[in-house]
């Protein structure tokens, strides 16, 4: 039985001028850097959200595409906060649905499903009941699941603000859909972290951002870094049983043989 190797990369952020990036940040090399490693490695590549600095301009989603046009496998985009939903369907040929950036792709024994959380500009997500309704249609058509959201379903010190996941209404129904699913993970983005945690039933992932890490607040403000360039792997047989996450880190270093 082969395996199924998918990257989930997360808030890659890319600026469509230097100014909109993050002092002593690079988010376009690092997402380069991370894209040579994952396209080789994987079958696909997720990018679960805020895949523009700031406001998902014309001018950040010019520079995405430029860095994403020679990645060799499909490129599956999900919106962020960060995000203009439409302009981001448009550009990776999404029709959406309601104005949405709503879609699924059935690869290799599992569905992937995407779910646009994103609200106008608002740090916080939501799903509409129609979405919840949508997708526990899709699920039923299928026998093993990914699910894939911007804003994380989880509840840790990181993203303990209501701001920083999905709002109560949304989690509550989500969770009532997934749970009679089989769902292999809920995964997302947004906080900057890794994380890993349960949600209704099943595993909820949140990716770091291949653009900075956020950090503790330093004097009531908070911070980020650059941090390690780290993106998960989800791989599973092609019958989409075996299900399994690692987290990988992209470094210069020389890998040494073991006598
Ligand atoms: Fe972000």
């Amino acid at each position: 039985m082969a395996r199924v190797v998918i990257a989930q990369l997360s808030d890659v952020h890319i600026p469509g001028a230097p100014a909109e990036q993050l002092a002593g940040s690079n988010p376009s090399d690092r997402l380069k850097s991370v894209l040579a490693v994952a396209s080789r490695r994987s079958s696909a590549v997720l990018l679960t959200g805020d895949l523009a600095a700031t406001r998902g301009t014309d001018d950040e989603y010019r520079a995405l595409r430029a860095l994403v046009a020679d990645v060799p496998v499909p490129v599956w985009p999900v919106a962020g906060n960060h995000d203009e939903a439409n302009r981001l369907a448009a550009l990776f040929g999404i029709s959406g649905r309601n104005g949405r950036c709503d879609y699924f792709v059935d690869h290799s024994g599992v569905r992937v499903v995407v779910l646009d959380s994103s609200r106008d500009k608002l740090v916080g997500g939501r799903l509409d009941a129609e979405q919840v309704d949508w997708l526990d249609t899709v699920l039923g058509g299928a026998s093993a699941s990914l699910v894939a959201i911007h804003h994380p379903c989880l509840a840790h010190d990181v993203v303990s603000s209501p701001s920083m996941r999905l709002d109560d209404p949304s989690l509550e129904a989500l969770g009532s859909v997934i749970s009679c699913h089989e769902v292999h993970a809920v995964i997302g983005g947004h906080a900057h972290v890794p994380l890993v945690g349960s949600f209704a039933g099943t595993t909820a992932i949140v990716a770091p951002s291949t653009a900075y890490e956020f950090g503790d607040r330093v004097d009531g403000r908070p911070t980020y870094r650059e941090g390690p360039l780290q993106y998960f792997e989800h791989s599973w047989n092609d019958d989409g049983s075996g299900f399994l996450s690692r987290l990988v880190t992209v470094s210069d270093e020389v890998w040494r043989p073991l006598t």
